[in-house]
Order: C-alpha cells, then sequence, then structure tokens
C-alpha cells in the first residue's frame, strides 16, 4: 500500500473532521439511543463516519473501510486494505461534556497494522503510530514503556465491567496506586501507550475501539491480549488488556482467572 499517500489524506481528513465536530459544539446535536440509554449515537458520529466512507471510496477505491456507524460494505474479513475507524469514540463524553472523545482510524493491511490515528478533539492531540517505525503524540517522539515497571508504581484504568466479572481485579486495584476511568477506549490505550497508566482492562471493545490503539502501544513495547492471555482478532467484540509488559504478566499470573 502506499502509506505516504494514506498518512497525507488521513491527517488532513481528521483534521477536517475535528474541526466539524468542534464546530457542533455550538450547535443542537441530533442524538439517537442505540442498544440502552447509555449507548448513543449523534449526528456527528454519523456524518463523521459518512465523511471517511466517501472519501476514502474516492481516493481508494479497492480499500475497504468497517465503522461503529455501519455506513460501509460488511468486512467479514481483513485480506487486502482495510481501514477501521471509530467517528467518534467516547461518544457519552461527547454528548455530556465535550472533552475525553477521540476519532481513532486504523490502516489494516492483509491483517497487518500498519498505521493509527487517535485525535484526542478537545485536547488537539494527534497521536500516530506505524508499524515498525514507533509512535509520536503531534509529531514528538513517544518514548518506549518502562519494561521494569511494575502494578505498584502505576494506576491501573478498569471498566467495571471488568471488576463485576472478576472481583479478584479490586486486589490489583488495591495493589496499584489507584483506580482511574474516563470512559473513551482509544484515549484509555493512550494513557498506557505514554505511561500515564499501567494497564487498562475492558471486558467488551469492538474492533473500532481497539484498532488504532493496538497499534500505537504495540510499537512502544505493550502488551494487547483478551483478558484470558489469547491473542485479539480484530474482526471480533471481546475484552480486552492492555499494559506495560511486566503489568500484563502480574495481572494474568496474579489477579485474572
Ligand atoms: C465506548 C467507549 C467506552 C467503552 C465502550 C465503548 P463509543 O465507545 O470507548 O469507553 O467502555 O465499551 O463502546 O460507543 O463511545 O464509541
Ligand atoms: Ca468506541
Ligand atoms: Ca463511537
Amino acid at each position: 500500500m502506499d502509506s505516504e499517500k494514506i498518512d497525507y489524506l488521513a491527517r488532513l481528513w481528521i483534521m477536517e473532521a475535528a474541526a466539524k465536530i468542534k464546530q457542533s459544539f455550538k450547535e443542537t446535536l441530533d442524538i439517537d439511543v442505540k442498544s440502552g440509554r447509555n449507548d448513543l449515537v449523534t449526528n456527528m458520529d454519523k456524518e463523521t463516519e459518512a465523511f471517511f466512507v466517501k472519501q476514502i471510496k474516492e481516493h481508494f477505491p479497492d480499500h475497504r473501510l468497517f465503522g461503529e456507524e455501519g455506513m460501509a460494505a460488511d468486512v467479514t474479513d481483513l485480506n487486502g486494505v482495510v481501514w477501521i475507524l471509530d467517528p467518534i469514540d467516547g461518544t457519552l463524553n461527547f454528548v455530556e461534556q465535550q472533552r475525553d472523545f477521540a476519532i481513532s482510524l486504523a490502516v489494516y493491511e492483509d491483517g497487518v497494522g500498519r498505521l493509527a490515528y487517535i485525535y484526542d478533539v478537545s485536547r488537539d492531540e494527534l497521536y500516530f503510530g506505524e508499524k515498525g517505525k514507533g509512535a509520536t503524540v503531534n509529531g514528538r517522539t513517544i518514548p518506549k514503556l518502562d519494561p521494569t515497571v511494575d502494578l505498584e508504581d502505576a494506576l491501573l484504568i478498569a471498566n467495571l465491567s471488568v471488576t463485576r466479572k472478576f472481583p479478584t481485579m479490586w486486589e490489583a486495584v488495591k495493589a496499584s496506586r489507584g483506580l482511574r476511568l474516563h470512559g473513551a477506549a482509544s484515549l484509555e490505550y493512550m494513557d498506557v501507550a505514554t505511561g500515564r497508566a499501567g494497564a487498562y482492562l475492558s471486558a467488551n471493545l469492538a474492533p473500532w475501539d481497539i484498532a488504532a490503539g493496538k497499534i500505537i502501544v504495540e510499537e512502544l513495547g505493550g502488551i494487547v491480549t483478551r483478558i484470558n492471555g489469547e491473542k485479539i482478532n480484530m474482526l471480533e467484540k471481546g475484552s480486552s488488556i492492555v499494559a506495560a509488559p511486566k503489568i500484563h504478566q502480574t495481572l494474568l499470573d496474579n489477579y485474572l482467572p
């Protein structure tokens, strides 16, 4: 694939989409409830996804996209070039707080994560990762994760679904420096990528929640698996644990089944 062309256009589109999202702060949002009252979708989620679908079709007709709002063709394999998009990750935060939400975009080639973009809209921070070339935030290199950092030296981010399913995780929380939760999986992955947190666990995430974050975190030496330690299939929903290497081991060995 032509990584240079993809990179140039992806950045352009992300900035354009983010500008429209910021503009929407001044307008009334159209909000629909999806599976329940805490699962929302706004006109901006839909418009942002439609914008990327249109651009990718026009500039890369042989590429496919799958995104949360389901506006592109059904993707049942990762052959060729597949873009994975969460147009707004953290929609509840977007609606309630106008902060702590992101555009998350990843480009996979034959199942391998190549390029990743996570744009923290309210902070104007663009996280970027490229397979084999490391990761940056707003162009500054993100240092590799410290392989010696263990649970007692780090903050832990855990979705309540995890502590409900695995009560032993409360012991892990006690062993850590404390518990945090922001409500946008992609940005929680970036907390781990930058060392602001040692691990983030969630019981049920979709491919678009983690596709970009996984590429970036792995470039920095972090480990991403299912909560049972298994490899992630990027076409399926499921649990996720992302952590600095020693913390990943500690959690699996001592606190998880
Ligand atoms: C959600 C957020 C949230 C996570 C949910 C996701 P959305 O994404 O990432 O942090 O706990 O599982 O669905 O719906 O705001 O794109
Ligand atoms: Ca999401
Ligand atoms: Ca979303």
